[in-house]
């Protein structure tokens, strides 16, 4: 699926005007068609003349939504003349996509102006190349996002999760990128499981260069209504796990001469008590902070590089997708957070291609946090 993004310029002295119509079209356009996502930039545009207003949609989507006004939308009509009235004549620009799946299922307000992803497959085209990915966790939310910028970036990618079905959804959408992606599922915190698929892996793509330990569950509670059982679960999955899978890989990946691990730890697990109720999630995160200095340390000499991600809050499945977008906490939280939005899977992948990427042959041992600056400032 191809995606588009529209932008263009108000006229100065017609900003006003302009911003009204759009705020007072923009709730009425989303209920009619939500596929189609607005941003209205409230800032002015770099030449600090105009405002720059973006339209995101994908291209199917996009042209639905075009046919509609043209057919049928007396009113839309209208109200897409006054726009263009509006705009300053030849800032109306378009960019398109090999994908519109940075979109996902977010739903973006105006408040949170939102600039993510716009030339992904340009800048991080080819850096993995002839490279092959195990990525844990992909089916969706951040593990499907770095799957997605590693395929971008040319790499064949071995697509884990729990569930078969997502892998498989996964693998078909990101196969569509042009590079092979095999689905698979695995619980990685089996051990038999994991010896399985690493070899699954080597065995379909005939090797092994980069692990990605993103596979993670979040429960969070106070601690009396935790049960031992749940403490075990967290860890075997958020810990043993990726310990495991870099056990299994490590021997495969120094078979190639060397490669990189990433693993997604999480604000958390610097910042115990980032969320209320995660005295279990951020200790898990915590340890696996410590598991990739040691492993930096470790695997250092065979030329594989150990590092992590922290992310802050990033709108996934697992956080709750739109539902999140559209919650008062999620705009309190844009408002806290220094760059003014909440993360998004690509912005997790982009950072994962960075690591995994010759650009950082000389970084090992580090967490790169991810947060919009929300932690620079606590
Ligand atoms: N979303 C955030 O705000 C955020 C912030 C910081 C860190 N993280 C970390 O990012 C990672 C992914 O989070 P997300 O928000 O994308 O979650 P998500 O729930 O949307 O996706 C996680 C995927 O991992 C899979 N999975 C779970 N347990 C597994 C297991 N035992 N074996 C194999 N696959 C398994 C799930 O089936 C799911 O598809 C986690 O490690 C999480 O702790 C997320």
């Amino acid at each position: 699926m191809f995606g588009v993004i529209h932008t263009w310029k108000v006229k100065a002295d017609r900003r006003a005007e302009h911003d009204a119509l759009m705020k007072a079209t923009l709730k009425a356009e989303r209920e009619r068609c939500p596929e189609v996502l607005f941003n209205v930039t409230l800032g002015p545009a770099a030449d600090g003349t105009c405002a720059e207003v973006q339209l995101y949609a994908s291209e199917t989507a996009h042209q639905r939504f075009t046919e509609r006004i043209q057919r049928e939308d007396a009113e839309l009509q209208r109200l897409w003349a006054s726009y263009s009235e509006h705009c300053e004549a030849d800032s109306f620009r378009t960019w398109r996509f090999e994908s519109a799946d940075f979109l996902g299922e977010s739903f973006v307000r105006p408040s949170l102006s939102w600039g993510g992803a716009r030339d992904t497959v340009s800048r991080s085209e080819g850096k993995l190349r002839g490279k092959v990915a195990l990525v844990t966790g992909a089916g969706q939310g951040n593990g499907r996002g770095i799957a997605r910028a590693f395929a971008e970036s040319g790499a064949s990618i071995f697509v884990v999760d729990l569930h078969r079905e997502r892998a498989e959804d996964a693998a078909r959408e990101l196969g569509e990128l042009g590079q092979p992606c095999v689905a698979w599922a695995a619980d990685i915190s089996q051990e038999e499981q994991v010896q399985a698929m690493v070899s699954a892996a080597v065995r379909q793509l005939g090797g092994l260069d980069i692990l990605v330990n993103n596979a993670g569950i979040f429960p969070f509670k106070p601690i009396e209504q935790f049960t031992s059982a749940e403490f075990d679960r967290v860890m075997a999955v958020n810990l043993k796990g990726p310990w495991l899978c870099a056990k299994y890989a490590f021997p495969e990946i120094r078979r190639r001469g060397g490669g990189a691990i990433i693993n997604i730890s999480s604000v958390s697990g610097h910042h115990g008590g980032a969320a209320p109720g995660g005295s279990v999630y951020d200790s898990s995160k915590g340890g696996l902070r410590q598991l990739t200095t040691s492993l930096a340390t470790e695997l250092g000499p065979h030329r594989i590089r150990v590092n992590a991600i922290a992310p802050g809050v990033i709108v996934t499945e697992g956080t709750g997708g739109r539902r999140l977008l559209e919650s008062e906490a999620a705009r309190k939280d844009a408002e806290r957070t220094p760059l003014r939005r909440l993360g998004f899977p690509d912005d997790v992948g982009r950072a994962a291609v960075f690591l995994a990427s010759d650009d950082a042959s000389f970084v090992t041992g580090i967490t790169l946090i991810l947060d919009g600056g929300a932690t620079a400032q606590w």
